[in-house]
């Protein structure tokens, strides 16, 4: 079981990406009519957010069936339609498994309800509930029915924690797993997996630094490798990437070094923290460069010397548009969605591209708060405002941070709905479809940017598997790399400020040659001009 780095993930977020029923829900046809155009861009292996029966009070994340699909997405003929149609296209599906919590609503929770005890001790149940708070807003804890007892909830009081330490609770996991892999699925996304390993006894968080006291527990790495046993560890090709939540790196290297048989690589989140107020989300703030830089860079070169994998990614389906948190949008939609991508593609990880990132997708641009439906931004809002901020205030820092904003339906061309829909969408399309489309943009700069550093990938060693190591560390402007691999040697520099920066080329590539650039390349001396966010890629002999 090794892993292929010359692949690249597309993620989708089924509800969103292309309705075929006409309802105003994406669906599981709506992906298989896209296939073509997901092997024109170049990826490998679709990521698929839940699309399992939920009562969708978290969009999915809150499962009542694992092994079923939900009608709102299709049938079980339209999922095996989707792998069949797939692996014709040469792309893999990855699926996404939430086996840290399932929906109050499962039958093993409404089993523990109505008091049966095998399937109390499937969830967390204590009589005196710690100090946790839920991560998305007020205690951990719920009472659990008249019994007198809390039961944890980590994320919303509809999604009861698992309790992990009971073999009978991991045998059922993994036949779900197993279920899927047995319809032909190589790929597992593993939703917040750092969280499940629980302390028989829960401790409070009384010196509360950020992260939290159940996270990345040296018994979660033994859960890790008796899944990795028992379900997508018998498959030559598999694919799996952990969620981890507030980690660390010597536990990433550890979660996915091959050697320790756990998974094949990680995502961390600390990059998208860099325009967080004092590590507060619901605030307003422009990115620390200086942060960002320091954190590629550690993490860039941690992970090489353990041995460790990491998802490299800018975008998901909880995150707000990297182009608007990044990029002077107004002036340089194009060089910085396709500096970004480079900075990322052409590093030492495997690269996943969320829906519309490939065409420089932004944020909606939403005017009213009635715009927005995700329960996390609902519950900010309502909790700023108790703390005392103004409505105006409230609005927006929701308008800057709302899951939501990378929701939106994908923007196929300038038609009604943007293509996606023939029916008024569950979620407003972006005010920029007009401009923003895949029709347009296929021409434009963006897309043919992202097909040829997928190609890249796909040919050259260097880029898939060579090490990392930090470059031009002083640089108050330009986040740069080195790889390398056997006598070949990379130089990635990417310029993260809507400026023109002058920096001098190391010796070496200055007789190199430019593997990639989103600008018209320049010959290579001592001086080098990056233009705004100018990425270039020099390659040189070692
Ligand atoms: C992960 C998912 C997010 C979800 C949460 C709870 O962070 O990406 O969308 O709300 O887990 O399952």
């Amino acid at each position: 079981m090794t892993l292929d780095k010359t692949k690249v993930v597309y993620q989708i977020y089924p509800k969103s990406y292309k309705d075929t029923t006409g309802n105003g829900v994406g669906d599981l046809q709506g992906i298989i009519e896209k296939l073509p155009y997901l092997q024109d861009l170049g990826v490998d292996v679709i990521w698929l957010n839940p699309f399992y029966p939920s009562p969708q009070r978290d969009n999915g994340y809150d499962v009542s069936d694992y092994t079923a699909v939900n009608p709102l997405f299709g049938t079980m003929a339209d999922f095996e339609a989707l792998v069949h149609a797939g692996k014709a296209y040469g792309i893999e599906l990855m699926l996404d498994m939430v086996l840290n919590h399932c929906s109050t609503e499962h039958e093993w929770f409404q089993k523990a309800l109505a008091g049966d005890k095998f399937y109390q001790d499937f969830f967390i149940l204590r009589d005196q509930p710690t100090d946790w708070v839920s991560k998305f807003g007020g205690s951990a804890w719920a009472p659990f029915g008249d019994t007198g007892k809390y039961y944890l909830h980590l994320f919303d009081k509809t999604q009861a924690d698992l309790n992990w330490r009971n073999p009978h609770v991991r045998e059922e996991l993994f036949k779900v797993v197993n279920f899927w892999r047995d319809k032909g699925v190589k790929g597992f996304r593993f939703d917040v997996i750092n969280l499940i390993g629980k302390d028989e006894e829960l401790k409070d968080n009384p010196n509360f630094d950020g992260k939290p006291e159940y996270t990345d527990k040296p018994i979660n790495h033994d859960y890790l490798k008796m899944l990795n046993k028992e379900t997508f560890g018998r498959d030559q090709d598999s694919m799996t990437v952990g969620e981890m939540s507030f980690t660390d790196i010597p536990n990433c290297v550890q979660y996915s070094n091959p050697n320790s048989h756990e998974l094949d690589m990680v995502f961390n989140f600390h990059h998208l923290k860099v325009d967080y107020d004092n590590g507060q989300k619901w605030t307003r703030k422009t990115f620390d460069f200086e942060e960002l830089k320091t954190l590629f860079h550690t993490w860039g070169e941690g992970m090489s010397q353990g041995d460790g994998w990491s998802a490299l990614f800018w975008n998901n389906h909880d995150q707000p548009r990297a182009l608007n948190r990044f990029v002077d949008i107004k002036n340089f939609r194009n060089e910085g969605a396709t500096m970004l991508a480079a900075s990322i593609h052409l590093s030492r990880g495997t690269p996943y591209i969320y829906m519309g990132e490939e065409i420089g997708m932004i944020d909606p641009d939403y005017t009213s708060m009635s715009d927005y439906v995700d329960v996390e931004s609902l519950n900010a809002y309502q909790e700023m405002l108790d703390k005392g901020k103004s409505p105006e205030e409230a609005f927006k820092i929701i308008q800057a941070k709302s899951r939501d904003n990378s929701r939106t339906p994908m923007q196929w061309d300038n038609t009604a709905n943007a293509g996606f829909s023939t029916a008024k969408p569950w979620l407003k399309v972006g005010r920029s479809y007009q401009q923003i489309n895949v029709a347009s943009e296929k021409q434009g700069k963006i897309f043919p940017f992202y097909q040829k550093l997928i190609q890249l990938r796909k040919e050259m060693p260097l880029i898939a598997e060579g090490t990392y190591k930090a470059a031009l560390s002083d640089s108050t402007k330009v986040y740069a790399f080195e790889r390398k691999w056997q006598d070949q040697k990379l130089l990635v520099l990417n310029n993260f400020f809507a400026e023109t920066v002058e920096l001098d080329l190391p010796a070496a590539y200055q007789r190199g040659t430019v593997l990639i650039s989103n600008y018209e390349e320049d010959a290579l001396i001592d001086k080098i001009l990056l233009k705004p966010y100018q990425t270039i890629a020099i390659l040189a002999k070692v």
